[in-house]
């Protein structure tokens, strides 16, 4: 099967089985997207699908053949960082670092969410415009668990790249 994976077709011989996850940490060698849970609870596997996030341990690399896929190696690089990257290390928006590259493909894809004006548990209205507040950016957040609890940091990061082409 094909995978595009930042811009790069890669062919892969996969068992079927083979979830995305490991289809990038252990076929591409991609480790920056990294396993937490494998259970769909952490968010440390979080990467975009078409510009979507998705849990990538709770999905099948076959299921995306043909799909544009971004990691955290496709964001930005040494040299050249995303704007959310760089929030982060301005921010100390991490602590031991493992749930970080999911907390950052995940802030980039949420941004792209709020800025579609997509309602979340918190927004006062199902329509009209979104405005991140903390407590949007914190629900919108949510799915990506910090064991080093990084969190007013990482809501500060993502407040302050908000609005600098992060999205
Ligand atoms: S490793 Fe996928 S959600 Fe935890
Ligand atoms: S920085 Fe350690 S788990 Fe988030």
């Amino acid at each position: 099967m094909r995978l595009n994976v930042n811009g790069a077709d890669h062919e892969l011989d996969l068992d079927p089985r083979t979830s995305l996850l490991d289809a990038l940490r252990e076929h591409l060698e991609l480790t920056g997207t990294k396993k937490g849970c494998d259970h769909g609870q952490c968010g440390a596997c979080t990467i975009l699908v078409n510009g979507r996030r998705i849990n990538s341990c709770l999905t099948l690399a076959i299921m995306h053949e043909g799909d544009a896929i971004t990691t955290i190696e496709g964001l930005g690089a040494p040299g050249h960082l995303h704007p959310m990257q760089e929030s982060f290390l301005h921010h100390d928006g991490y602590q031991c670092g493992y749930c970080t590259p999911g907390q950052i493909v995940s802030a980039v894809g949420m941004l792209g969410e709020a800025k579609e004006n997509w309602p979340s548990h918190v927004s006062d209205a199902l329509d009209g415009k979104v405005e991140l507040s903390d407590a949007e950016i914190s629900e919108r957040m949510s799915g990506n668990i910090c064991r080093c609890s990084a969190y007013p940091n990482i809501v500060d990061a993502i407040r302050s790249a908000n609005g600098k082409g992060a999205a």
